[in-house]
């Protein structure tokens, strides 16, 4: 995540030779045919082609300087060819957009994807004619992809609290992403940890002294908050230890784990509310938040990410808002589960901008 764009790229080219090597002997590649590649690269790209793009920023802790403003499937092809790979990239794709491309090639209502893991986007299908940024001429179908990265959305109307601006002063990208570090999962065990830590100083919630522990950035992870918030045992021992195994924190009271569980409860209420919030905009940008009429199109919604699969209580949360917020229209519309949908979506534009 930090250090040189070869060092990144030429191990991305390493996994890739290692996946080749142990393609099954039922796989017979056909001679004289290059391998085509559909590339997943889930940051922020200048995209002017279907096969390149400019890295515009890194996000969700990358810092790799040498980087922005390069092509990413230019750097990607050296190292493969560093590597002796006989490769070449046919599709560079956004996470959020492979998602979208394997949900509808599923399921034709699909118009709109979420990635809700270590960041979070979304993107959607667009009448052409509603982008002012194209230039080009119209497409046949009339639609456009829009990959809003919306984890950069910033706005006085999203409330952030002192714990939102100090982890974002902390982070590798101050002032940026600032949706993303309220929503996704690569945050919400940090605003935890500060939550708890100011709780140690300030009301002694772990007893006298302060466990030291609390003190590291990002110790606490989603995934163990999710098993702590996922509790269910009636002297909360899986809180007890995991405090214990995380934080050094022994012997832990049953009111201070019921605390730990409500501050968990209290971030994950906000951040699944504030994606649910996401994905109303983009319903009521393409129309699809109010029903129209007995015939009202279905809307289907491609979720895909960590966060979404494994963090429970996120997901229904998210589930229980978005429907709150549709009242009668949200009977038009679904959330699915898209697993790997970003990987296997990249494959097939990949697959369908073969040269061959
Ligand atoms: C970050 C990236 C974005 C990606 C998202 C989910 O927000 O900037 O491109 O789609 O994470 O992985």
């Amino acid at each position: 995540m930090v250090g040189t764009s070869q060092e990144l790229f030429d191990y991305i080219a390493m996994k890739l030779a290692e996946f080749v090597n142990k393609e099954s002997d039922n796989y017979h590649h056909p001679a004289g045919r290059q391998r085509e590649l559909g590339f997943t690269f889930s940051f922020p790209v200048m995209q002017l082609s279907i096969a390149s793009g400019t890295l515009m920023r890194w996000t969700k802790g990358f810092s790799i300087d040498d980087m922005v403003g390069q092509d990413v499937v230019a750097e990607l092809t050296q190292a493969m060819k560093r590597k002796g790979i006989d490769m070449r990239v046919s599709a560079l794709v956004n996470d959020t957009v492979g998602t979208l491309a394997k949900g509808r090639y599923d399921n034709k209502d699909v118009a709109i994807a979420v990635i809700l893991g270590t960041g979070t986007n979304a993107a959607y299908v667009e009448q052409a004619n509603a982008v002012p940024k194209w230039h080009g001429s119209p497409p046949k179908s009339g639609d456009m992809v829009i990959n809003t990265e919306w984890g950069n959305f910033k706005s006085s109307h999203l409330a952030l609290t002192e714990y939102d601006n100090a982890l974002d002063v902390d982070s590798l990208n101050p002032g940026e992403q600032t949706f993303e570090k309220m929503t996704s999962g690569m945050y919400l065990g940090e605003i935890l940890r500060r939550v708890l830590y100011r709780m140690a100083n300030e009301a002694a919630l772990f007893g006298e002294t302060v466990p030291p522990k609390l003190k590291m950035p990002f110790v606490l992870r989603t995934p163990e908050m999710a098993e702590m918030h996922h509790d269910v045992s009636p002297d909360l021992s899986v809180v007890g230890s995991i405090l214990e195994d995380t934080l050094e924190i022994s012997k832990t009271s049953p009111m201070t784990r019921r605390v730990t569980v409500a501050v968990c409860n209290i971030i994950v209420t906000r951040a699944a509310s504030l994606a649910a919030a996401g994905i109303l905009g983009i319903l009521k940008k393409i129309g699809r938040d109010i029903a129209k009429d007995e015939e009202t199109q279905k809307t289907v919604i491609a979720v895909d990410g960590g966060l979404y699969e494994h963090y429970i209580k996120y997901r229904e949360c998210l589930e229980k808002t978005l429907k709150e917020l549709l009242g009668d229209q949200s009977r038009h519309i679904e959330l699915v589960h898209s697993n790997d949908g970003s990987g296997i979506g990249a494959a097939l534009l990949g697959a369908s901008h073969s040269k061959y």
